[in-house]
């Protein structure tokens, strides 16, 4: 009985040590990578790009073609996002997550048009994973915190995802990018978002959200440097908690239905660079190194804020179209760093500041359509750089400033239905880039040169008080209106 006993436990014995040598030949890495990625390759069934994964190859399936091995042999890293080498159609395969190593899965640009695959719940090491830019479709599951907990990067951008973002996101613990823009999401923005602490960059621009408001806990995310929220049905106010935070380095939340007025903290915001949104700033006091600010295309009321001449490092200014009245701060024109001004389509009154262009590297304005007075700055053209001044339809007058005439890089000078009297400066014909001159509906005078510049497309000088003879047709004109002067012959 004994001996039979160790008869069989001896047998079991050489049972186990051929089993262990099977199991350990098979989970050596090499042979079992390289099935695994055959098995793949079977489930994705016909993808031609694939061929060079093959069994008869002499290549190590480390170096196929969006493979990615550790040192050990272990495959981590498959990448597929060459559109124009892959085209895979059929579903991400569960056999992919037998790749216990992967840690980085790009699958971007294919077509694949099926609901999330859950099967990727199973890749344990998951960190990175881009799936942007397939048709996808249906609504992210309710359990998508299933996938591995060391997920960094998440992009499910440009994809036909609708219904809610789940509010179980807020319990991917790593993750530092997400990106769910360009979707066909309708339904709501969790909170819980507002609890991924090491978020850094969050895109959930371009989405139909049924109207949402900002959840206020998004200002828990103080390690966010990057809010894209363009065109997702935003309502209600910015909440006064984006003044916490502190790492935001751009904030676009322009086309979207947000009243109220911007937060007096984000203006204090200590990174803070890029600023979109379609709100008017009540103030702009604190400490800013804002260098774009655009809040055009809106129905914005109100006057621009004085302080804005704080924002010592603001490069551009756009607020065309809204309806802005008042006039324009005199400290706009004592900015050091602005290069652009765009005031287009208010209803702005008072002159234009008198200092514009002494004190930065100004390159163009454009303030037309509004009711403007006074005359030209005369220094817009200090540093050298100017090439564009717009500011037709206002109530403008006086003489052309003279050092207009020194702008080698004048390119477009657009003056129209103003007041403006006296000669145009000389120089403006020797810019070698002009090619655009509309001055009608003023009370120029003095006469035009004998040449046009080479460049010039269009001249439009139409009632004015010009003498002498109209000049000869320059090469490149297409435009040139010039009646009702007082031009000889
Ligand atoms: C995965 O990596 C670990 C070390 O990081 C290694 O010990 C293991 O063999 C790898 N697994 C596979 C299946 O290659
Ligand atoms: C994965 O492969 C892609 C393409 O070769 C490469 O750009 C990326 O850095 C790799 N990532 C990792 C984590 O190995
Ligand atoms: C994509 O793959 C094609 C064909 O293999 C190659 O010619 C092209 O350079 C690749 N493009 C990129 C961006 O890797
Ligand atoms: C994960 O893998 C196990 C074992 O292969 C399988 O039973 C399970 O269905 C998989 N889970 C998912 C979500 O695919
Ligand atoms: C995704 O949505 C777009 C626009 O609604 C539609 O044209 C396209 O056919 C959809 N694709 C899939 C795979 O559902
Ligand atoms: C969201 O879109 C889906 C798919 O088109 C639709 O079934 C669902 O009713 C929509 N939900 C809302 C709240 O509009
Ligand atoms: C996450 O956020 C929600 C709402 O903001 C909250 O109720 C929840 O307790 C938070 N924590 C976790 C771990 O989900
Ligand atoms: C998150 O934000 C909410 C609302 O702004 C706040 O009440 C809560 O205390 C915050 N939680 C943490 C952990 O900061
Ligand atoms: C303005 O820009 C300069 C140079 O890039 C930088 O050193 C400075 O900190 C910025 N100012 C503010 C208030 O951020
Ligand atoms: C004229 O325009 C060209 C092309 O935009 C540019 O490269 C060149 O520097 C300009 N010349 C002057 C004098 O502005
Ligand atoms: C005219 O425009 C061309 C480009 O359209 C540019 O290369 C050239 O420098 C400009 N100036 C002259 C004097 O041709
Ligand atoms: C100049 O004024 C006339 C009469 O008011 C108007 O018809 C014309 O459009 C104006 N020209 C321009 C270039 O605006």
């Amino acid at each position: 009985m004994a001996a039979e006993i160790r008869g069989a436990s001896l047998f079991l014995f050489y049972l186990f040590l051929c089993l262990a040598s099977l199991v350990a030949s098979q989970t050596l890495p090499n042979n079992d990578q390289k099935r695994i990625l055959l098995q793949i390759k079977r489930d994705w069934g016909g993808e031609p790009a694939l061929d060079s994964w093959n069994v008869d190859t002499s290549t190590n399936y480390c170096h196929w073609p969006g493979v990615g091995c550790a040192a050990d042999g272990s495959v981590v890293n498959i990448t597929l996002s060459n559109q124009t080498w892959t085209r895979i159609t059929r579903p991400i395969p569960a056999s992919l997550c037998d790749l216990k190593n992967l840690t980085h899965l790009d699958l971007s640009y294919q077509r694949i048009h099926t609901r999330f695959p859950t099967s990727l719940y199973n890749c344990s090491s998951l960190q990175y994973l881009d799936l942007k830019q397939n048709g996808f479709v249906g609504a992210i599951p309710a359990d998508i915190d299933r996938l591995s907990p060391r997920l960094t990067l998440l992009d499910l951008s440009g994809n036909n995802f609708t219904g809610d973002i789940p509010p179980s996101i807020g319990r991917l613990p790593a993750i530092q990018t997400l990106w769910l823009y360009a979707n066909l999401f309708n339904g709501s923005i969790p909170a819980e978002i507002g609890n991924l602490s090491r978020l850094q960059q969050l895109g959930l621009a371009y989405n139909s959200f049924a109207p949402v408001r900002i959840p206020s806990e998004f200002g828990n995310l103080t390690k966010l440097t990057f809010l894209w929220m363009t065109r997702a049905n935003l309502q209600g106010e910015i909440p006064a908690s984006f003044a916490q935070l502190t790492g935001l380095t751009h904030l676009d939340l322009t086309q979207n239905s947000l009243t109220g007025a911007i937060p007096a903290g984000i203006w204090s915001l200590p990174n803070l660079q890029y600023l979109t949104t379609y709100l008017i700033p009540s103030s702009s006091t604190g400490r800013s190194g804002l260098i774009e600010i655009d809040l055009s295309m809106n129905q914005l009321t109100g006057s621009i804020p004085d302080d804005f001449g704080k924002l010592k490092n603001l490069s551009l200014l756009y607020l065309y179209y809204n309806r802005i009245s008042g006039g324009i701060p005199a400290s706009i024109g004592k900015l050091p760093s602005l290069s652009t001004l765009r005031l287009f389509s208010n209803g702005l009154t008072g002159v234009l500041p008198p200092e514009l262009g002494k004190n930065s590297p100004l390159i163009d304005i454009e303030v037309d359509d509004n009711m403007i007075s006074g005359e030209l700055p005369d220094g817009l053209c200090d540093r050298g750089v100017f090439n564009s001044i717009v500011v037709f339809n206002n109530n403008l007058k006086g003489r052309i400033p003279p050092s207009l005439g020194k702008c080698s890089k004048l390119n477009n000078f657009q003056i129209h239905n103003n007041r403006f009297s006296g000669q145009l400066p000389d120089g403006i014909w020797s810019a070698a880039n002009l090619t655009t001159v509309m001055v009608s509906n003023n009370t120029l005078s003095g006469t035009l040169p004998e040449k046009l510049p080479l460049n010039l497309t269009r001249l439009e000088i139409e009632n004015n008080r010009f003498t002498g003879s109209i000049p000869s047709s320059a090469d490149r004109l297409q435009v040139l209106l010039g009646s009702n002067n007082m031009f000889s012959g």
